[in-house]
């Protein structure tokens, strides 16, 4: 029989969130420092071995969910052989990748044929200057890559842009018109106070039920759709095939439904956005521990996952960038 991993407030954890890299090819403001060059070593980094060897156990203990995430999971060398080893492996149903798409154009085929289904991108702004200031990247890339998912077949295509007031919450609409048109799923993101970077950007926080309340007035919003195992609350606007997901961290969190961890490149668990809640697994791993044993450890660092994130209280919590752990 399946073991199952229930965390001490009955929360079924059943998703794995997996770092494949800590580095990026863009530079989000909100998310890492300009100069940053702190990254984990090569010889610190999970091999797909052992990341194959982790998530066998996860999906072994009832985890039906994975997502490839980074940093940009794209930028470690070899990503659509990593997805096919764990798109195989026993329980897992469900792989899903989360990248900024600027190398989407050439790796969309083999991610798709990998066994990856659904992809969300990162898009905050669909104009190129501005795409620069927020990223330092161009968003020329971002839209080639955009299409190749779509040609490639990846569905859904989801959208996630960080609203941020007086950066970019006047192109709100414009973002519902390109998911409208293309037919993506647009989810809108409260920024969140993770790192110092993340910290600063939260002086452009926006309550989005504002944003809500704005989009309300321009179009017919038919609330209540249920969808995905995630956090975001869906819209449908009436008349098209648009969906859009508020992800609101701050004015409404959603910890009591929480069903996921993340496992950084460095083979740490990091078991809560919010908090600095850890459970290292690479020194295990590299001590030659049996499966059984590692199986045992993620059912103790489970029974460490803390109840909920303290985003508006203790805005200082965590320490660590989101280009760690990737949202
Ligand atoms: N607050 C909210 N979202 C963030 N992201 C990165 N940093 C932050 C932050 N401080 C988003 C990215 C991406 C996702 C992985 O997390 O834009 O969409
Ligand atoms: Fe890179 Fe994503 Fe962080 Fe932007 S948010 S710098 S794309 S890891």
């Amino acid at each position: 029989m399946t073991r199952q991993l229930i965390d001490r407030y009955d929360r079924r954890i059943e998703y794995v969130r997996l770092s494949v890299t800590d580095r990026c090819d863009l530079r989000c403001h909100y998310c890492m420092p300009t100069g940053f060059r702190n990254f984990e070593e090569p010889e610190d980094w999970l091999s797909f071995t052992e990341i194959e060897r982790v998530i066998r156990a996860f999906g072994a203990l009832g985890t039906r969910r994975v997502r490839l995430t980074g940093g940009e999971p794209l930028v470690r060398h070899n990503l659509p052989a990593l997805a096919g080893r764990l798109a195989a492996l026993p329980g897992i149903e469900d792989l899903s990748l989360s990248t900024n798409a600027t190398r989407l154009a050439k790796h969309a085929v083999d991610l798709r044929q990998a066994g990856i289904t659904r992809i969300n991108v990162s898009l905050d702004t669909l104009r190129p200057d501005r795409f620069r200031a927020i990223t330092q990247g161009k968003l020329e890339k971002v839209l080639d890559g955009l299409q190749a998912a779509r040609q490639a077949g990846f569905a859904p295509i989801k959208i996630n842009m960080v609203v941020m007031r007086g950066i970019n919450d006047d192109e709100v609409n414009d973002m519902v018109e390109f998911c409208i048109r293309h037919g993506f799923t647009l989810r809108f993101i409260e920024t969140m106070p993770i790192g110092e970077t993340g910290r600063a950007a939260t002086n452009h926080y926006i309550n989005l039920q504002n944003i809500k309340a704005r989009l309300a007035q321009d179009y017919d919003l038919i609330p209540g759709m249920v969808t995905g195992g995630g956090p975001a609350r869906y819209v449908q606007v009436a008349g098209t095939d648009l969906r859009i997901g508020f992800i609101t961290p701050l004015s409404q969190h959603f910890c009591d439904t929480c069903n996921r961890v993340r496992l950084s490149v460095e083979g740490t668990l990091h078991l809560c956005l919010g908090q600095n809640d850890k459970y290292e697994l690479r020194p295990l791993l590299r001590a030659g521990i049996s499966d059984e044993e590692l199986k045992q450890h993620i059912i103790r660092a489970i029974e460490q996952k803390p109840e909920r994130h303290e985003f508006n209280d203790k805005p200082a919590t965590v320490v660590r960038f989101m280009s760690m752990t990737g949202g």
